[in-house]
């Protein structure tokens, strides 16, 4: 019996293994066996990588009306290995269109929850930002004739609604086996056009959903407390557990972003960035589905590529992530200050000259490195608009300035808050504008802060951004700090455009081995990730003349942003699709490195997002200039 002991522990220990890494739907996995006799099931082959180079690859993804394209057996016997998971894709709207899909009731539930983004989440196919599809099936106007239509192919054609990694293995071996292009879609906020995809196959992670508290886990040097999430865990689920468990987590700020999608595989900003670093920089380790169709574990000691690439290399592009385990904190309160002020506006704050108000941003500016030296977040916004004629607040028909700045400041009372922000409140007021020091907001608690019901509103625009860097506030009286302020001003004065800032410093102090993830080193780098927001018309009605004009005209105004900051980059995440030499600016000194582990990890360019690495090798076809993602998927000439 004795020799049996150490048996019995190994036993154990592989026990333990597999409880340790997964969830039950993790346990749920295809195996050789199950796909043994199927050409569309079978796994990919890796170590066969070199074959493949040399094969005649197909130019384009599989397209539907192809000859290549799976039949309607190929597709039923899929579903029948899903056990009946596979969903034929309809735009949401397409029930409120004359036709075989009409159905008033659900038209009218659609209605009702069409600027809800809960509601997209919930889909299986629609991404939020519908211009990303060409508006392919905009809402039409209820009770009048439209010319608008509804274009279903313009989304994925099918979608795998999996609750399992079998599932996840199963989908991607056959999108693999048929040359498929396919799209990953958690909650469809990505505002880039990551989880669109005409023609394509659609895997849909949004019940990919768990968690474990971990009061002490040990992986690698990390010896503390963590969480063990599902991947498709929303920033309110996180709040919620957050106060559940009495501890601080990294979420996103809104509360139906996906915190282990595109927001953690991006970087990932949180109130407070300054204080933990970037959600990317949370992760102890992952369970992933990569593109040979196999489940991995990735961590400091395994799968270390893949580690390191999907932590802030780009979602969707690496692989499925269906679980993460992240570092857990004590609770921490927040404390925030404010100050509004304006240029015309008499209603929100003092209002100003608009000299004084420029003078008064530029005051705010030199302020953001002592905020985030206290590892605190700015949050900004400069907003330009008029108001009707004879309004109750403004007489004036010229455009309107307003100023609305904040400090988040973790671990601070209301009252140290008040003490920290004073200095700021001085300065404004010695240049002419009357704010006071106002008692702050006081959240106890992160977990206070975003535990509230989901859902905001739904928009249809655009934007670009910048990572304007520490080197740019660091002096107030430098060329560089009146050239970005100067750039920033000449945007909303004569671009008539919106601006907004989050300031933050996600240094190496606060990020332990930030080395060894894939953040944009621009991130790391930064005080102000800066967004302009185009003021133009993306919806089902504008063309694509209008479209092309308008981001034009955006994206002069943003090449001042970039001529004051040479070699600065932009955050993927909230960023212009059609950023100038994306490969450098939201990837920097790490593209190298993530291009080869791409090509090494996903030989056959089954994942494919727009601006992920990579993608360069590949275009939409028939997208006349616009940056969607509604076509053909192709090799460019060059690949
Ligand atoms: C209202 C709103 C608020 C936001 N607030 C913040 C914020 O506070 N801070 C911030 O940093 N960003 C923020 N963002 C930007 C956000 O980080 C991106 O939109 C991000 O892509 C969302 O990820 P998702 O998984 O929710 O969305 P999706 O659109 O579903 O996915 C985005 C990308 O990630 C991929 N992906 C998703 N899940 C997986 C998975 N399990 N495995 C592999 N790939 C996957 C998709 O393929 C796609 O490429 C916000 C966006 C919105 C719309
Ligand atoms: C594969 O084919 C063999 C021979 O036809 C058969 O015996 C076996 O059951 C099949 N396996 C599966 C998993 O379908
Ligand atoms: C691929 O083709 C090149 C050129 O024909 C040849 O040198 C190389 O050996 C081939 N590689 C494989 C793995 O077949
Ligand atoms: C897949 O199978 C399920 C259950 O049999 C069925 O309800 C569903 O319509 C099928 N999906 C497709 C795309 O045919
Ligand atoms: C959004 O939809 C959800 C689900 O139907 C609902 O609970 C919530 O109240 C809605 N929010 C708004 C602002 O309409
Ligand atoms: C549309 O018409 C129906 C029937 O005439 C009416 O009940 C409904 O209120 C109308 N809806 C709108 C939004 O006008
Ligand atoms: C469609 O209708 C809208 C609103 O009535 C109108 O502005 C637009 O010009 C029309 N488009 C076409 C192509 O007719
Ligand atoms: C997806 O699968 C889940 C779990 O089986 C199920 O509850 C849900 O209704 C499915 N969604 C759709 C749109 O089929
Ligand atoms: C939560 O954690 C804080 C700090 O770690 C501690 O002071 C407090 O007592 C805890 N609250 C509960 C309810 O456990
Ligand atoms: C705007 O003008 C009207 C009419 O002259 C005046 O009654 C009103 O007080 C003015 N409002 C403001 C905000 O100046
Ligand atoms: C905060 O400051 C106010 C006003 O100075 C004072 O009355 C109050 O006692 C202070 N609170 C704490 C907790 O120090
Ligand atoms: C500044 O604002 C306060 C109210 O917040 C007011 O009492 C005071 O008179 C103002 N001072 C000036 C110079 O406008
Ligand atoms: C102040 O700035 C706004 C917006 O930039 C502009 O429309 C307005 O004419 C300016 N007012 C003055 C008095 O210069």
């Amino acid at each position: 019996m004795p020799f049996l002991l150490p048996y019995l522990f190994l036993i154990l220990q592989l026990l333990q293994r597999v409880n340790c890494y997964n969830f039950p739907y993790e346990s749920i996995q295809l195996s050789d066996a199950d796909v043994r006799n199927s050409s569309d099931l079978a796994f990919g082959n890796n170590n066969n990588f070199g074959q493949y180079v040399n094969q005649t690859r197909p130019r384009c993804k599989a397209y539907p009306g192809d000859a290549t394209w799976p039949s309607a057996v190929q597709w039923a016997t899929l579903n029948s290995s899903l056990g009946g998971a596979l969903i034929k894709g309809a735009p949401p709207a397409a029930v409120c269109y004359p036709g075989p899909t009409y159905d008033a009731d659900r038209c009218a539930y659609v209605r009702s929850h069409w600027f809800n983004s809960t509601f997209f989440t919930a889909d299986p196919t629609s991404q939020m930002e519908q211009w990303q599809t060409g508006n392919n099936c905009p809402l039409p106007p209820a009770n009048s004739t439209t010319n608008l239509t509804c274009n279903a192919i313009a989304q994925p054609v099918y979608t795998v609604n999996a609750t399992t990694v079998k599932h996840l293995q199963l989908a991607v071996n056959f999108a693999r086996n048929n040359n498929l292009r396919v799209v990953i879609k958690n909650t469809g906020h990505d505002f880039i056009g990551r989880s669109a995809g005409g023609g394509a196959l659609n895997i849909w992670t949004h019940h990919l959903k768990n968690s474990q508290y971990l009061p002490s886990a040990r992986i690698g040097e990390y010896r503390g407390r963590a969480m063990r999430m599902g991947s498709a865990m929303e920033a309110w689920e996180v709040y919620r557990l957050m106060g559940k468990h009495n501890i601080t987590l990294i979420a996103p700020i809104s509360s139906t972003v996906g915190a282990y999608g595109g927001f953690m595989q991006g970087g990932g900003h949180s109130l407070l960035t300054s204080y933990y670093g970037f959600m990317a920089d949370q992760v102890l380790s992952l369970e992933v589905v990569t593109a040979d169709g196999r489940f991995v574990h990735a961590g400091p000691d395994e799968n270390d590529d893949l580690f390191f690439a999907i932590r802030g290399g780009g979602g969707g592009n690496f692989g499925i992530v269906t679980s993460v385990v992240v570092k857990a904190y004590p609770v921490l309160p927040i404390s925030v200050p404010s100050v509004t002020f304006s240029a015309g506006l008499s209603f929100i704050g003092p209002s100003v000259s608009n000299e004084t108000f420029w003078t008064g941003v530029r005051t705010y500016f030199s302020h953001v490195i002592r905020i985030c030296n206290a590892k605190g977040l700015g949050f900004n916004y400069i907003s330009s608009f008029t108001l009707p004629p004879f309004s109750p607040f403004s007489n004036s028909s010229s455009r309107i300035l307003s100023f609305q700045g904040s400090a988040m400041l973790p671990g601070m009372s209301p009252n140290q808050s008040m003490s920290f922000i004073a200095p700021l409140i001085a300065d404004l007021n010695k240049v002419g504008i009357n704010v006071s020091n106002q008692a702050p907001v006081y959240y106890p608690s992160y977990s206070a802060y975003g535990d509230r019901p989901p859902g905001e509103g739904v928009g249809n625009g655009r934007f670009g951004s910048r990572l304007f860097p520490r080197t740019s506030f660091e002096d107030p009286n430098s060329d560089t700090f009146a050239d970005t302020m100067a750039a920033i001003r000449e945007f909303v004065e004569e671009g008539g455009y919106s601006f907004h800032s989050v300031n933050y410093s996600p240094s190496e102090d606060t990020a332990p081995d930030p080395g060894n993830n894939a953040v944009n080193p621009a991130l790391r780098k930064a005080i102000a990730h800066a967004t302009g927001f185009d003021s133009g018309d993306y919806g089902p009605y504008s063309t694509s003349a209008e479209q092309i004009a308008s981001h034009r005209r955006l994206t002069q105004y943003l090449q001042k942003w970039r001529d004051v900051s040479p070699g600065a980059g932009a955050y993927m995440n909230e960023a212009d699709t059609q950023e100038p030499d994306w490969q450098q600016s939201f990837y920097g000194e790490n593209y190298e490195r993530l291009s080869a582990i791409k090509k090494r990890r996903d030989p056959w360019s089954l994942f494919h997002t727009v601006t992920g690495v990579g993608s360069e090798e590949w275009e939409v076809e028939g997208a006349n200039g616009l940056p969607v993602q509604n076509g053909r998927l192709c090799r460019t000439e060059e690949s």
